[in-house]
């Protein structure tokens, strides 16, 4: 890959951070990107927030030694752990984090009840609790942690009647709580999103964050311009098997990709190198 390119770099644990790879590219469809799927780490949600900070670090020390000029943790509970530490671990670089979107739901709702759908790193980070501080004091919001959702979206696994079981019995107590406004609080959850529909019905409103996340990458990328040759490519790079990732993130992007845009990689003493056979 050359290195001359200046992308954009998101990284998630997995398949995931896709669903916000996907909007990015939406609306900077010129830049180059690349793509950490931490296959060999997933699912981050139940690990201590202290692991999933040194994997934050080691990859984007992976990210800064391929010229990223902006690093987006496409993963809330990456974000949850590492955000802070990374952007004092390497202050000269731009990083752009998510949290929950409870601030669009908490303003919107009428019923005054919110849910939230997330991992447990997520619900545990500072983030979590600081939005529901700022923006939900007078609401009620109900949280699931739902890791099943992550073992399913990994799989390729969004629809059929095991996946529908475990959707309702996630989202019964939401049901139940009556919330009129659902958040998707990890970016591995857009992918249910159709069969989530089914299950809350058409009077729930599903809070999809991608679209903010892109645009302030937009945002933040214009003070950041590229330098070298925009081409609109993408290498994707996993420390799990290649072949399944290539396989399911065509499925979820539904869209082809050449096997040489995924670069197999390894973990070694802390830090990210890519795989010799
Ligand atoms: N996609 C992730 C998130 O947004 C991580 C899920 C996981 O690995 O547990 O939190």
């Amino acid at each position: 890959m050359p290195g001359d390119f200046h992308p954009i770099a998101v990284l998630d644990s997995g398949v995931g951070g896709l669903s916000i790879l996907r909007e990015i590219r939406r609306q900077l469809p010129e830049e180059n990107f690349l793509y950490f799927a931490d296959q060999g780490h997933v699912p981050y949600g139940p690990r201590p927030l202290t692991e999933i900070q040194s994997f934050v670090r080691g990859i984007a020390r992976f990210f800064l030694l391929h010229d990223a000029r902006v690093i987006v943790l496409a993963c809330n509970a990456a974000s949850a752990a590492g955000l802070h530490d990374a952007r004092r671990t390497f202050p000269q670089t731009p990083f752009i984090g998510m949290e929950p979107a409870i601030k669009p739901a908490a303003e919107r709702t009428r019923k005054g009840v919110i849910g939230v759908i997330t991992t447990k790193a997520t619900y545990q980070g500072e983030l979590f609790a600081s939005a529901v501080d700022r923006f939900a004091n007078d609401i009620e919001v109900v949280t699931q942690v739902c890791p099943e959702f992550v073992t399913l979206v990994e799989a390729g696994r969004l629809d059929g009647e095991e996946v529908h079981q475990a959707v309702q019995s996630y989202l019964t107590p939401l049901i139940e709580a009556e919330i009129d406004e659902l958040v998707l609080g990890c970016t591995h959850f857009p992918f249910l999103t159709p069969i989530i529909r089914a299950v809350i019905g058409e009077q729930v409103e599903i809070v999809d964050p991608g679209p903010a996340v892109a645009q302030q990458t937009k945002r933040v990328v214009s003070q950041y311009p590229n330098r070298s040759r925009s081409t609109g490519s993408v290498t994707y790079f996993t420390s799990g098997d290649a072949s399944i990732f290539h396989e399911i993130a065509q499925q979820l992007l539904d869209e082809s990709i050449d096997a040489q845009q995924v670069v197999k990689v390894r973990w070694v003493d802390g830090d990210v190198v890519e795989f010799l056979d």
